[in-house]
Parts: C-alpha cells; structure tokens; sequence
C-alpha cells in the first residue's frame, strides 16, 4: 500500500478497460488520480467507484486528440493541486483489418488517437513536470509494437510510433528528472477486445488466443501492476524501456 502516496496522477481513456484497473490500483496505493475519458458516463463512474472506495479520484473530460482540450485540462489540475507526477499515456484504439481494405480515415483516426493525442499529451505535461523537478510518464503501447501479426498494420504503425516515441523522450527530457517507459501488454480481457475474444469467429479466437502461451487472456490489472510500478518511485533508474506484460509471446 502508498506505493504512489499524494503523487497526483492523470490517466487518458480512464472509463473502461485497463485505464479503469490502472487508475483503480492508483488510487488504492495512495494517488491522487484524475480519471479522463470522452466517455463522461462511465469515466464519472470509474472515479465515483474509487472514491465510494476510499481512494481519491476526480473525473475530466478529455479527447485526447484536442490540443486545446489538453492544455485546459493540465491547466486545471496544476491550478488545484499545485503540480502533476504521473501522466498514463493509456487511451486508444484497435483497428484489425488487412491494410488494402483500411481507409485513409481509419488509419488518419489510429494515428491521431494512439499517436497524436500522446504527443500531445507528451507536450502539455512536460512545463508543469519540468517546474515540480520531474515526473514519470507511462505510455501504453503493445505487443503490436514490438513484433508483426496478421489484419493489424495500421493499429501495428502506431503502436511502434508510441515506442520509440518513448524511448525520444526518455533521451530528451532525463536532465529533467522526467522519466518515459512504455508497457507492452499481450492479448487483455477489456472491451476493445471483447468482440474478438468471446463474439469472434473459431479463427479469429484462436490467431487470438495465439498471441499468449499462457493459454489465456490477462485480467487488464494484470497491466497495471506493470503500469503501478513505472509511475512509483520503485522504478527510479527506469527510464526508456519497455515492459512487456504478455505471458511470455514474445519470449519465443
Ligand atoms: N486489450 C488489449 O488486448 C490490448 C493489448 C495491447 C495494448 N492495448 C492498449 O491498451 C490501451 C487500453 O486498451 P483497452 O483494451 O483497455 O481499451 P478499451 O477500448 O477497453 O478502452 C479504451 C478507452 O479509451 C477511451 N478513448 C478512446 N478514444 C479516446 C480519445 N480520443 N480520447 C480519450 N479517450 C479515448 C475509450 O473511451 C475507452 O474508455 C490502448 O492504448 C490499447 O491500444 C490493449
């Protein structure tokens, strides 16, 4: 318990999935999490749960594709709580689909949301951590950034833009006490892909269920344990690397 006692915390695409373990298992260790989502409904809900809990959360809306929307929110958060200690680069989205069939405006919207909204996420927090004397920032990429599969270019280019994304500006912003690592997580158990794992076809379950050899999908606190660890102080000489959370896939 208080393994990020009082740091002040902000997690992007925070309703569901992991973003809601992430900052669940925040709260619990003591952070001050600032849940934010375009999702209000169930982003209000995941930081009401936490505070019914006992943690301390509040919910902003934010569309991490907005430039303005961002610098709003950092403003807000650095006005009440006097700085911010952690950014959770989490939101995205997945888009499976061989790349002859994918879109200009399907690949443009991968790339904006799971690329640009860390950049600009990357760019908003960097005066207010710089001013506090560091930070940690965690950007959640994939397995999809470290090693090739079938129907995922598209999601796969992004996914490695956000990699050595982090490793830029781990190098950039060191004399700043500011550490970036990025979390690779395997086949997770959340709504992105929910379809796939339980209304999938006997294939697509199995090139899925593939991409583990633990023979099963992680629970999304399984990530955040990962997630827990580079936002904490435990993970002080952290910085540039990649943490894989994948039951061994890319072991082989
Ligand atoms: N689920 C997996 O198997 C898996 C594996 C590897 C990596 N990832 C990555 O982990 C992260 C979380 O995935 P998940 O499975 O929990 O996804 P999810 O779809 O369950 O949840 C994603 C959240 O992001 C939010 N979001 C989407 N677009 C947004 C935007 N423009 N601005 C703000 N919020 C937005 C959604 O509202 C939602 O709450 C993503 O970056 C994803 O690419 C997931």
């Amino acid at each position: 318990m208080g393994r990020v006692s009082g740091k002040v915390i902000l997690v992007t695409g925070g309703a569901m999935g992991m973003g809601r373990t992430h900052c669940e298992l925040l709260a619990e260790e003591g952070g001050i999490v600032i849940v934010t989502d375009m999702n209000e409904s169930e982003g209000q809900a995941t930081a009401d749960g936490i505070n019914k809990a006992g943690g301390k959360a509040e919910f902003m809306s934010l569309n991490v594709t907005n430039e303005a929307n961002w610098k709003s929110v950092v403003d807000k958060i650095v006005e009440k709580h006097g700085q911010i200690d952690v950014l959770v680069n989490n939101a995205g989205i997945l888009i499976i689909k061989p790349l002859e069939e994918t879109s200009t405006e399907e690949w443009d919207r991968t790339f904006d949301i799971n690329v640009k909204g860390v950049f600009f996420g990357t760019k908003a927090i960097l005066p207010a951590m710089k001013k506090a004397g560091g930070g940690s920032i965690v950007n959640i990429s994939s397995i999809y950034g470290i090693v090739g599969a079938p129907m995922a270019a598209a999601y796969q280019a992004t996914k490695g833009a956000v990699r050595l994304f982090t490793k830029a500006t781990a190098v950039d912003y060191a004399q700043y006490n500011i550490r970036v690592n990025s979390v690779h997580p395997g086949v997770i158990d959340t709504p992105m892909t929910k379809d796939l794992l339980h209304g999938g076809d006997e294939e697509t379950v199995k090139a899925i269920m593939g991409t583990t050899i633990l023979n099963r999908p992680a629970q999304p606190r399984e990530v955040s344990y990962a997630v827990l660890h580079l936002a904490s102080d435990d993970s002080s000489f952290m910085n540039g690397s990649e943490m894989v959370v994948d039951g061994g896939y890319t072991a082989q």
